[in-house]
């Protein structure tokens, strides 16, 4: 008898014994705990500290800027704690949509999966946009000026090398990467460990040669006062404006998560994932606060506000060749965050339409390349099209808050499952629960809080439209409440 009810939930036996079949088949146990921090590593680096970091200081923390990530580590400490825990319980693809489904049930589901949109397709605009910013100023060195009409969303004022500003109309570098980046995926270009772990190791070798090199040159006068007074407004500068500096640059530790969907391949997931995911996160978080402290050392914080502002911080230490280093390591680790967002997006999508609560159309597989090269090329466009209209900072503020409410929901899993599985296998536990979870949900709540009130009224718009999609089209044709359909 089919479970008709909004809060029907997938068993955990269920989902782990799908997990097994599917790994049986087709996945090998290859990653180890290096590989999969490495991966982790790969999804984490971007944007959030490439380009994030100089608007956040510069509008809303100063230096503060480095308090804002302390604050965001602990944040992502705790959920990591929580997500460790799922991850080696229920080992699938589908990330927090899954773990949803097997707790609160598939209207929550699809809410989550809904919300991931935001974390992965509006994540890959947000760091294309950042992509674009980095590409338009390594063009500049060599001599190739892209007008900055064309580099930048419709509205947005840039300010220019010579000091001057100029107004955009349409964003086409970061068209062009998501293009070139939605081909590689339709044709089934993945970036194997080997590749990933290049792209790693340049991409943290210029983040170490940045905090290096850049710590001999610091003037510690930019670091005063640290956290500038308020300006009167709410998350302008003072304590309130940490909390919202810390809620923009929460972008920059999104993707740990990412490892999870690798669960099934690790060789000893119990093991591998914990390590992996908070590694990945430790290793982030203390490079993180090195370079926020660097940054704002060299450069006074009001002039970060920049599409490039690692190279800001470069051309104050006047080495032009480390310039052009580090914006290619930039354009490379920008590259590898896109890469696996949108490859995760499509793979969620995937989940979603295998248990029929999006149309079958996002789990064609074509014959040949074996990749879901309709839901990618759709993505890719859509993606596109958001990434060349819209700023830089409405999107990264929309990913925020689109991530820590699918984070409050995790760590809400992982009680719940505590309560309703209390048999299950857990090869790894999370310590000090329900503590541990609830400080987590607590820190999410603290940075959403810190997010301003129109980026809450688009999380809720975007929610109520997912929830009209569901009660026109999920629940009427869901696997789980319709099995007789098979
Ligand atoms: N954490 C990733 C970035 O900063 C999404 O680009």
């Amino acid at each position: 008898m089919a479970d008709t009810s909004y809060t029907a939930r997938k068993s955990v036996a269920d989902i782990v014994g799908s997990a097994d079949a599917e790994g049986g088949r087709a996945l090998s146990k290859t990653l180890g705990a290096p590989s999969i921090t490495a991966m982790g590593i790969g999804a984490i680096i971007g944007a959030g500290i490439f380009v994030l970091t100089g608007t956040a200081a510069a509008q809303y923390a100063g230096p503060g800027i480095i308090l804002s990530f302390v604050l965001g580590g602990i944040a992502c400490a705790f959920v990591g704690l929580c997500y460790s825990e799922l991850a080696a319980m229920l080992p699938v693809c589908g990330s927090t949509y899954t773990y949803t489904y097997a707790t609160l049930g598939e209207v929550f589901a699809w809410i989550i999966g809904w919300d991931l949109i935001l974390e992965y397709a509006m994540g890959a605009a947000t760091v294309a946009v950042g992509w674009s910013g980095y590409i338009v100023s390594l063009l500049h060195n060599v001599g190739i000026n892209i007008p900055p009409t064309l580099a930048a969303a419709p509205g947005t004022t840039v300010q220019l090398a010579d000091g001057t500003t100029a107004t955009g109309s349409v964003n086409l570098p970061a068209v062009l990467i998501i293009a070139i980046l939605t081909t590689m995926l339709v044709l089934g270009t993945q970036e194997s460990a080997r590749i990933n772990n290049v792209m790693v190791a340049v991409k943290l070798t210029v983040v170490a040669a940045f905090i290096a090199i850049g710590a001999f040159f610091v003037h510690p006068a930019n670091w005063h006062p640290f956290v500038p007074p308020n300006t009167g407004a709410f998350g302008s500068f003072g304590a309130s404006g940490v909390l919202r500096g810390s809620a923009v640059v929460f972008f920059a530790f999104i993707g740990f998560d990412a490892v999870s969907t690798a669960a099934q391949e690790a060789k000893r997931p119990q093991r591998d994932m914990p390590i992996g995911i908070l590694g990945s996160l430790v290793i982030c978080t203390l490079l993180y606060i090195l370079v926020a402290a660097v940054l704002t050392g060299l450069v006074p914080y009001a002039q970060l506000n920049v599409p490039d502002p690692i190279a800001k911080g470069v051309d104050a230490i006047g080495f032009t060749w480390f310039s052009v280093l580090v914006k290619i390591g930039a354009l490379t680790g920008l590259t590898t965050v896109i890469l696996v967002l949108l490859y995760g997006q499509s793979r969620i999508f995937f989940t979603m339409s295998e248990d029929r609560l999006l149309p079958h159309l996002f789990s064609t597989v074509h014959p040949r390349l074996h990749t879901p090269h309709r839901s990618q090329i759709m993505i890719g466009t859509i993606v596109a099209i958001v990434a060349a209209l819209t700023p830089i900072g409405v999107l990264g503020e929309m990913v925020s808050i689109g991530t820590l409410f699918a984070f409050v929901l995790v760590c809400g899993a992982v009680m719940y499952l505590r309560r309703s599985d209390s048999n299950a296998t857990r090869p790894f536990r999370a310590p000090g629960v329900p503590v541990v979870p609830i400080l987590g949900i607590a820190f999410c709540v603290l940075l959403m809080v810190g997010l301003p009130l129109v980026t809450w009224v688009r999380l809720i718009v975007w929610l109520l439209i997912g929830m009209l999609i569901y009660m026109f089209y999920g629940r009427h044709h869901s696997r789980l409440r319709h099995p007789e359909r098979e």
